[in-house]
């Protein structure tokens, strides 16, 4: 069934409880964005239709598609500096080139779920700032499997980690942040948000063709902060162009931000 006849609907989390977008990386001791994701009594939902996207006569620019083959297996970590023996997932990163002339490349950090991750949902998480790196903060310091132990060279297992629940990809969005980056030094003056939505979602096609397994899996969008504006900017992109090519090249299923 085309993507456009179905009623699509989804759900959309908003933490209310901080109405401010810092221009600042949280993170810390005490910092624990899926509880204040999931604290149900700040929560708000809201259903959003599709049919208020603009109709699907509207322009379809094709996005830049490279072959993938074997780099899914290059991008495979054997083993993180300090990390403790034994890990019972698998860990990638590397590089998706999002524009080939301009030598633009996102970098990501991808860490499947110890148990059933060939079922369980893949979930984005973007940083906000703009300009806080996903893997340094994010991954390290908040949601991710490992975090520095205060020696600064090894690492302890995270008991929280959201891998447990779900195939977790960390994005470091838009280059210039983190380790993603730009031969054309001018990009990094031309950086917005308009740009920012479109190498996310390139990045996306391009990492669906690398990890093909997970192109018809459940896709969650999630993010803090600035990823306020991130997130569903680039889920009205999703959504516009599986629309637009009556297929469903990106399986969005829902998006949650928190605020803070
Ligand atoms: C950027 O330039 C380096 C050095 O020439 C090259 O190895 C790399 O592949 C380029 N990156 C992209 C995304 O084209
Ligand atoms: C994994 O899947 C099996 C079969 O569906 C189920 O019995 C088991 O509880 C699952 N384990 C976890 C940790 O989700
Ligand atoms: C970027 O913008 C700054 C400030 O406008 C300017 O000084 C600089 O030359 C620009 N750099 C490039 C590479 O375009
Ligand atoms: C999508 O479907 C519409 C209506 O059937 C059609 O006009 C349009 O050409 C299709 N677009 C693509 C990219 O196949």
């Amino acid at each position: 069934m085309p993507a456009r006849m179905m009623k699509a609907t989804f759900l959309f989390l908003l933490s209310l409880s901080c109405l401010v977008v810092f221009v600042q990386c949280y993170g810390g001791r005490n910092f624990d964005p899926l509880k204040n994701l999931i604290r149900a009594d700040r929560l708000k939902e809201r259903l959003i239709d599709t049919s208020t996207l603009e109709n699907s006569e509207s322009e379809y620019s094709p996005v830049y598609v490279a072959p993938q083959d074997g780099l899914k297996a290059a991008d495979k970590i054997e083993s993180l500096p300090g990390q403790p023996n034994g890990a019972l997932f698998d860990q990638y990163s590397g590089y998706v080139t999002v524009d080939p002339n301009a030598g633009r490349a996102l970098f990501y950090y991808f860490t499947e779920s110890p148990q059933n991750s060939s079922t369980k949902p893949l979930v984005l998480w973007l940083n906000g700032g703009p300009g806080c790196s996903s893997f340094g903060n994010g991954a390290m310091m908040e949601l991710g499997p490992y975090r520095v132990h205060s020696d600064g060279e090894t690492l302890q297992q995270n008991e929280y980690a959201w891998n447990n629940a779900a195939n977790i990809l960390f994005l470091e969005s838009p280059a210039g942040v983190g380790f993603s980056y730009s031969n054309t030094t001018s990009d990094y003056n031309l950086s917005g948000d308009k740009r920012t939505a479109e190498d996310s979602y390139t990045f996306l096609v391009n990492w669906l063709e690398r990890f093909p397994e997970y192109k018809t899996r459940d896709f969650f969008l999630t993010g803090e902060s600035y990823a306020g504006h991130y997130v569903p900017q680039l889920a009205q992109l999703i959504l516009q162009n599986n629309k637009n090519t009556n297929q469903t090249v990106i399986n969005l299923k829902g998006i949650a931000v928190s605020l803070y």
